[in-house]
Formats: structure tokens, sequence, C-alpha cells
């Protein structure tokens, strides 16, 4: 019942709308039960009072419940396979409900919506309405609340935008205003993310608690107060909108010493009874008040906090409650006596709340929190890069559910139920979301989970499909069968491989047109290709290279590929024809010897033709030229027995026994491949590292195809295998990468931002997280990597840029996953082989963010192929686009979804930082009732980022920095927009709208 939320746009202002939204949310939250006289109090309004002289200490109950790590999100949520790990979250939830119960002052924090999904779902209605009173009344409240704790590092800002959305509308459906978590709770992932920070100050969170950061950092935070501050998380948004106040929790996420009272713990429980034997309250008093005053010492205000709980804790929530009565009861006595110390049940956003109260000014911080390290030898650069092949695999089912999710949209109810039978995009967007988590596509879990968030994404997918198809048959009026090749980067698609005519269908989830290259498994050597209005395509034929059908195995059987052009409009569809000439001699035969060059019309790229390595990079328009080397090496990763530490390489952790990767050859074999569609120069450096290095006739953009593994290990020398770039740019020390494939963040070696580095990792201690592109430039040059999945690397030397491709690892890092990083599967028993791609492009600095902003765009959404037997029928529409016309450069379409059967998420992003871009950072315009062809849009509404407040609603505590000399900044975040059809967006803004829709 959207009804009142849908301004039409003339007739209503939204503030009116707002009005209308308020009091059916309040009517709606009331609860039902014998307690319904009593009015709503969560919130901030729900905490319990503080003493204004005395030192507040906040308890904060609460349990930490991984989406997955050493088993399976659901053994976790079952309590199943306890022999790995004991942990059931049904029981943590019963329990903790129970006793909520049983004394109105308690207070718990649920974080993972993941899980609380689950057990609502199993709930009677009137345990449900009890929950929703505890709710109401601020006793059970929701932090974070996203359907997992995601992962800073490897995660993908849309992936990360679409997995908060999940959890946080459910939490809204299901509670309402209530429901919404105040503060955003990220205490375990593993280094802090500034482009996290932005997007959650665009949720409307008013604060930011984490547990890890550099023990160097954490240090000097301490000794100077600086553990909480004011985290400014954009160049570009106007702050306050990607301001963040973000506390520091003074024990990871754990109680303090001596103060466990969880049924796994051992610590001592209140013995309070003088009658009986070892009596211990004053102890217990006396040990708590002496580690309150020295974390006091460490924090401005006169509150503290303590997080009384961690990993899957209070599954019997009564030891954990019992105590911490006792503890309060006995601390607060010691008042009568003069202490200044008040103990309370409390939460984090009555916590928060108290340091806004406090009114004070807070540092500033514009860089990140990367890398983290807890030791002098335990960076943790490594996860960066670990499961290599389940990252790709993450990011490519993010594409393939938003085509999923686009076409759900553009054909209509028939996409869900059509002649196909019954698909849905949700199965696919819950394991998306799962495997979001801090060890999911962060790869530090162990292999059967992480083999499990691999099976989901492919069931998930399997649901798409039908979606998919029929969404392509009720757009294309045809309603033959679609088949699918999810093995292409392998060159494996049974139906190309033995069929004469096909028809590939290119769907194109980008608002803008794109051009893009084919290449898929046949066994012919001549075709004839036409496009939808039936002009032939340039085509060629070229041998399957040796590393592909070694990759392959029994899977296809292929003997070349087809190479080919094809174009797509916005959102939409081309389809090609493709009719086989001639099976005959197999095609023109690869050369042995390594040509000087090979070139385009865009980019020339020389060869030594001595070692057969790549030796120069130039740019053919803008006429500028580097030198560019470019070698596989691998570092050995350290087994622990070394003189400065015990620390070794695992899945969290990267360490190297030494600052001098090997060089895996110094030499190539090589073959080329040369046609007027595509040349290729294929590298084979040793059994387990080869690469094509491979340009299009029309692409900007050189790519570099590495295939790496199975690492050897007969040696026992675990392998971490890098590809560097040495290049003639004087880069300075310095290197850029990306922060969740948005803003760039630049990097300098040996060097952090806000404090003084002690460097005692040469290597590790340079490396961070690449998302989807990181570059090296000068004043002239500027050469950028376009990744296909998250990946770790640095710049160790001036001019170089290495990237991490791959690790296999002998040994467990201690970091919890008990299991060393050793990948091997059923196909590739010997171990893991993976393959990707990267590109590089060459520009002038000023333009370089003109070419790689989109480049990066196409490999995030990259189009997604369809394949059919023989000729489309003849009335079946060839070619189809979702928008009425593309959208400006600058704007990319982040989201479009089903939200209700009348209603639709559209999420428009600016996607040029300020000042990156001499054409494209300035604000454009969009026109949202002119924007789709098939669809009219009835009624628009704004929300935040996270699509659980309408925007115009949204309210944030203002805070203070230290360095702004500005007056105190707005109460509100954001304003109300003027009410049109027109939306404008300024750099790296994303908007977020609700429209009503209805099919042409
Ligand atoms: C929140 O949920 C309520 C129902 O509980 C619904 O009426 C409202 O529209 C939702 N708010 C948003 C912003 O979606
Ligand atoms: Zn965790």
């Amino acid at each position: 019942m959207i009804r009142g939320s849908f301004s039409n746009m003339a007739a209503l202002s939204p503030r009116l709308v707002a009005a209308v939204l308020c009091l059916l949310t309040g009517v709606l939250t009331f609860p039902l039960g014998p307690d319904s006289e009593r009015s709503a109090t969560c919130g901030y309004e729900s905490c319990h009072a503080t003493k204004a002289n005395m030192l507040n200490v906040h308890l904060v109950p609460h349990t930490h419940d991984d989406v997955g790590w050493l088993k399976t999100v659901d053994q976790y949520f079952y309590g199943d396979r306890n022999d790995i790990q004991h942990a059931g979250v049904q029981y943590i939830l019963d329990s903790v409900v129970d006793q909520l119960l049983k004394n109105p002052d308690r207070r718990f924090i649920y974080v993972e919506t993941a899980f609380f999904y689950r057990w609502w779902k199993q709930q009677s209605s009137s345990m449900q309405q009890t929950v929703k009173q505890l709710v109401n009344e601020g006793r059970l409240e929701f932090v974070n609340g996203g359907w997992c704790m995601s992962d800073e590092a490897t995660t993908h800002y849309s992936a990360v935008i679409d997995q908060m959305t999940m959890g946080l509308r459910f939490l809204n459906e299901t509670f309402g205003a209530c429901g919404r978590p105040r503060v955003a709770w990220h205490i375990d992932p593993f280094g802090h993310a500034r482009e996290h920070a932005s997007m959650f100050a665009q949720m409307g969170y008013d604060g930011l608690f984490f547990g890890r950061l550099d023990y160097q950092d954490r240090d000097r935070r301490m000794r100077s107060k600086e553990q909480e501050l004011l985290w400014r998380a954009s160049d570009s948004l106007t702050p306050p909108m990607a301001d963040l106040f973000t506390g520091i929790l003074p024990n990871g996420y754990n109680p303090p010493t001596g103060f466990c009272w969880d049924q796994s713990c051992d610590d001592p429980p209140i013995r309070d009874d003088p009658d009986l034997e070892d009596y211990n309250v004053d102890d217990v008093v006396n040990r708590f008040l002496v580690i309150a005053n020295s974390q006091a010492m460490v924090y401005k205000t006169n509150h503290i906090i303590m997080t009384m709980g961690s990993d899957f804790q209070y599954e019997n929530a009564n030891p954990w409650y019992k105590n911490l009565d006792k503890l309060i009861l006995y601390v607060n006595a010691k008042q009568a006596s003069g202490s200044r110390v008040n103990v309370l049940y409390s939460t984090p956003s009555c916590y928060l709340q108290e340091l806004h109260r406090a009114n004070l000014s807070w540092a500033l911080k514009t860089d990140d929190f990367f890398p983290y390290a807890d030791a002098a030898h335990d960076l943790w650069t490594g996860y960066f890069t670990s499961r290599p092949a389940l990252k790709r695999y993450e990011r490519i089912s993010n594409s393939n559910l938003q085509t999923c999710n686009q076409l759900e949209v553009l054909g209509g109810p028939a996409s869900r139920k059509g002649p196909f039978g019954e698909g849905d995009s949700q199965t696919l967007k819950k394991a998306m979301a799962v495997a979001q988590h801090h060890d999911a596509v962060s790869g530090t879990e162990k292999q059967h989970v992480a083999n499990d968030y691999a099976r989901r994404l492919a069931h998930g997918w399997q649901h798409c499909q039908v979606v998919v198809s029929n969404s392509l048959a009720a757009l294309s009026g045809s309603s033959a069968e679609r088949f699918y090749c999810d093995n292409l980067n392998i060159s494996v698609c049974p139906l190309t491989e033995s069929s004469k005519k096909f028809s590939v269908g290119v769907y194109n989830p980008l608002a803008r047109p794109v051009s893009w290259s084919v290449r898929l498994p046949v066994n012919g050597t001549a075709y004839v290709i036409s496009d939808p209005k039936g002009k032939p395509v340039a085509c060629e034929v070229v041998p399957m290279s040796r590393a592909t059908r070694g990759l392959r195995r029994s899977r296809g059987f292929a003997v070349n590929e087809l190479v080919f052009q094809v174009q797509a409009p916005p959102l939409g569809y081309s389809t090609y024809s493709v009719s086989l000439l001639q099976d005959g001699p197999p095609p023109a035969p690869t050369h042995r010897r390594t040509p000087t060059a090979i070139q385009n019309k865009f980019l020339r790229v020389t060869f030594d033709p001595d070692t057969g390595l790549l030796s120069s990079l130039s740019n053919l328009e803008t006429e500028q030229s580097i030198k560019l080397t470019q070698n596989f090496y691998w570092y050995n990763a350290s087994d622990g027995n070394n003189a400065e530490s015990n620390q070794p390489s695992g899945a969290y952790i990267f360490r190297p026994n030494s600052s001098t990767p090997f060089i895996v050859s110094e030499f190539a074999k090589t073959e080329t491949v040369q046609t007027s569609v595509v040349q290729e120069v294929r590298q084979w450096f040793a059994p387990w590292v080869s690469q094509v290095v491979r340009l299009y006739a029309d692409s900007r953009a050189l790519e570099l195809e590495w295939t790496v593994g199975p690492l050897p290990i007969d040696d026992s020398l675990g392998k971490e295998v890098i590809t560097r770039l040495d290049t003639s740019i004087k880069s300075s020390e310095f290197f850029y990468t990306d922060s969740n494939g948005r803003e760039m963040l630049q990097r300098k070696k040996d060097f952090r931002p806000t404090w003084n580095l002690k460097q005692t990792e040469p290597i590790a201690g340079n490396y961070y997280p690449i998302n989807s592109r990181a570059f090296i430039k000068d004043d002239v040059d500027q050469l950028t990597v376009v990744t296909d999945r998250s990946q770790g690397g640095g710049s160790i030397h001036n001019g170089s840029l290495e990237i991490m491709l791959h690790r296999r690892l002998l040994y467990d890092d201690v970091r919890g996953v008990g299991e060393p990083l050793n990948e091997s599967s059923r196909i590739f028993p010997e171990g893991l082989v993976v393959r990707g791609r990267l590109l590089l492009s060459l520009d002038r600095p000023p333009a370089a963010a003109d070419t790689h902003r989109p480049l990066a765009q196409e490999v995030v959404l990259q189009p997604l192929l369809t394949f059919t037997h023989g000729d489309p029928s003849p009335n079946t529409r060839l070619e189809f686009s979702g928008l009425q016309a593309a959208l400006p450069p600058a704007v990319h379409l982040l989201t479009l979804t089903q939200w209700d059967p009348d209603t639709v998420l559209l999420r428009l992003e600016h996607q040029f930082q300020s000042q990156e871009s001499k054409v494209n950072s300035q604000p454009v315009t969009v026109n949202l009732q002119k924007l789709f062809s098939t669809l009219d849009v009835l009624g628009v509404s704004e929300l935040n980022l996270s699509a659980n407040q309408w925007r115009d609603e949204m309210t944030r505590l203002a805070w203070t920095p230290q360095t702004d000399k500005k007056t105190s900044p707005p109460l509100k975040t954001f304003r109300g927009h003027s009410s049109t059809w027109e939306v404008t967006l300024k750099p790296m803004e994303i908007r977020t709208f609700l429209l009503r829709v209805s099919v042409r």
C-alpha cells in the first residue's frame, strides 16, 4: 500500500506526502497486545537515563553472527555441525527474547537480517507480536540491519547497496520506523573502506562503530583521544552528505577481560550470597572499576561503551543477563559510598546519542582504514585476492542479477510467469546478499562454505534464467528456447560447438549503447553473421589456444573460436544470426614468431622479440607512448619459521618470505594470431602461467587475459602469484586505487595519511584493495588497469604496478579459519586454475577518467549472451531498447528492479568525481518521465540510498569536525528536492526513486 507516498508531482509537495505517511506508519506500528496502550518509544527516546556528573558505562549485550564462515549460513542458523564450531543462531534469538521479557531494563541488539529473517518466518504470530513489542520499546534494537555485515575490501558498491536495501526493507516492513537501525555496526571487517562510510551516511545512519584498525593507528588514537572521529567519506559530495561519525570500540567487539559470562566462557560468575563460599562481589566490582576508569582515559567524554558479547554468544542468554543485572546493581550501589561510575544497559545508538549531546568537535578523517595490521608482521592484505575464482563468480553474478532485475521490470509480469515457467530474482538477490558477508567474497571461509556460497549463486542464477527467458520472449515475441553458456570464459558452449545455425541475443544492462567483442567456441572454419538489420558482420575464426583446451578439459570439444563485434542498445538487446559456411580445414595457422607489434586504430603495443614480453604501449590518438614490461612473479609465502615473527601467510594475511619475488620465467614462448577483428599474442610462461595479449579492432583498451594455476606446491613452498607492469611513468611513489568501485584514493609507498607509519612489511604493508581499477600517473601519462574482480595490489617501485592474481598456501594463518588456503576442485584435483582479464588504457591524466569510468562499468555490468537454435522466427523483434534514449555519459543506471507489483526501484548515479573530468564532472539532468520505452511512469517519490526512508523525511544527527571553520552543519543532510520529473545529479551523487509504473 504505497498510496500517499506518491506525489503526482504537480499536485502534492513532498512535505505533505511525508506528513500523511508519518500518520499511517504510526498507526501501523502500534502493538496490538495487552501492552498496546503504551506508546512506542523506540530509538533514542527509549534509552536509559545517564548521570551527568559520573562516568557512564554503556553495556551493550550483542552477538556477532557470521553469515557463513566455518559453517554455512544455514548450519549456523540451525546449530548444525556443532562439531566444527558450537553455534546456533535460532537458539540465540529464542533465548534472548525470553531473557529480555524477564526484565524491561535489559537491552539487546541484533545485526544480521539474513539470520533474523530466517528466525522470524518460523515464529508464531503471538511470538511475532511479543517481539514487535520489544522492538517498539527499544529493548530489542536492530543495528546495521543489512542482510549481512559486508566485507569492505572486496565488495563492489552496487552489491553492498543491494544487500543493505534487502535487509533494511525487511526490517521496515516488519517493524516500521522502530525497526530502522540508527547505527552502522561493522565490528569485524578487516579494515574499513571510505566508500562504505559514504554509503552509510547516505543511508541515513547517524554513526558507525567498528573494532579493527591498524595497531599503530589505534595506539596513536588512544593517546590523542581520537578513537571517535568524523569521517568525511567523499571528495565530491557536499558535506555533511557523506560525513559519518565513527567510533572505534575499546576491545574489538569482545567484553573486557574477566567479564565474559557466556556459557562458552570461563570467567567467574558473580557470587553474591555472603552465606555461600567464595563471595566475590567486591572483587568483581573493583576489577570492573579499574577497567572502566582506564578505558575512560582514552576516550573524550564521560561515556564509554563495552561490548558484552562475541561470536555466536547468547545461545543461552541467561548466564549473561543474570550476571549483567548483578554487575549493574553492585557497581551502582557503590555510588552511595562515593563511586563516580554509573553502569547501564545500553545500545550503540544510546551511546551515540550521549556522544552527540556532549556537543564536542571531532577529529576529521578523509582517507580510509586500509590496510589493516594487528601486529608488525601481520598485514591483512592477503584476503584482497584470496579465492580469486569465487571473487570473479560473485562479480559476474552481480552482473547477471542486474540484468535479471532489469528484464523482470521491462518484460512486465510475464517475466515471472511465462512460457518458460515461474522464475524469480529473489533467490539470486538473497544469494548475492549472503555473498557480501565479510567471510564470503573476502575468501576467508572454509572450503565447504565457499562451495556453499557458489552453489547458492548458481541456484539463484537458475531462477533468474527463467525470468530472463520469459522477459525476452515477451519483448521479442518469440518463445524459442534460450540457452545460456556460463562457461564462455573457458570457451565452452554446447550449442555453438555443434550448431550449424544459431542466433545470439546480446543484452546490455548499461544505459548507453555498448560495443562488445564476442568469442564463441565453434568447430567450423567459416561463418556468416548478420546483425539485427540483416547487415553482414565482420568475423574471424581463430584456433583455440592450448591454454584454453587445457582449462576446459572434457567440458567442451571446439577447436576454434568465432570472434566478432556486437552492438547492443541501452538496456536492450540485439540479435545476431550465425550460419556455418564451411567445415573444412583449420583456419590460418598461428605464427610461432613474436611480432614486433600489434596495433589497431587506437593503440599500438610492441614486444621484445628476444623475450616475447611486452615492451611498450602507445595511444595513437593522443600520441603518447610509454615503456611497458609485464611479467609474472611469485612471492614465497612465509611458513612462519622466521626470526622476526612466526606469522605465516594465509587466507587473511599476506606475508612473503622475501621482498624479492621469484620470476616465473624470463621468457615467454609465443604464438600470434593476427586477423582483421582481433590480434593476439599468446604467451606461455610455465605449465601454470600463460597469457593472451589481445587487441580487438574497436577497443581502446589492451586486454591481458591471464591463466594461472594449478600453482605447484611439490617444492613445499606456498606461492602468491602476481603480475607486474613496469613502466617509464614517473609515479613518484604514488598510485591510486578505487574504493568499492567508486571514488579513487591516493596511495603512497610506506606512508599513511593520518599517522607516522613505521613500515615493517615492505611488500604486504604496501598492498591495497583494488575493486575495479588502479592507476599510476605522472604529468603526461596515466596507465589505468581495470580488473574483472577484486584483487590486492601495490606500487612497490616507481613506475610499477603489481596485482596479485592467485594464492596457494600450505599453512593456516591463525585467524580462526583453521585451514590453509589450498584450493582444488573436482575438475582440478591438482589445484585450482584461475583465468581473468586486466584491461589497460593509456591516457593523458586530465582525460583518463573519461576512459576508465565507462570501461570499468562495462566490465562490472557486462552483456549477457543467450543462444537459440536456428533462425529467429519471422516476426521476432530482433532489437529492443528499454530506454527512450541513452542516458548522458556521466549517468549510470545503477538499479532498476521490481519493488512491488506496481512499483519499481530506480537508482541513477553520477559516475564521475568532481574535477575528475573536464567534460563529465558537471551536474547533469535526467527526465524520469521520459526514461523508459515500455513503461509509463505515473508517480515518483525519492528515497534514501538504502530505500528504507523517504528522502524528505531523513534526518541525521549533525556533528562538528574539529578543523571546519564553517559554522555548524545544517540539521538535515538532505533537503526535499523541487517537485519535478527532472532530476539533477551532481558528481558522485546517487539518487534513489520509487516509481509507480504501468506497462505500456
Ligand atoms: C516502511 O514500511 C511501511 C510498512 O511497515 C510502509 O508503509 C512504508 O512505505 C515503508 N517505507 C519505505 C520508505 O519504504
Ligand atoms: Zn565476523
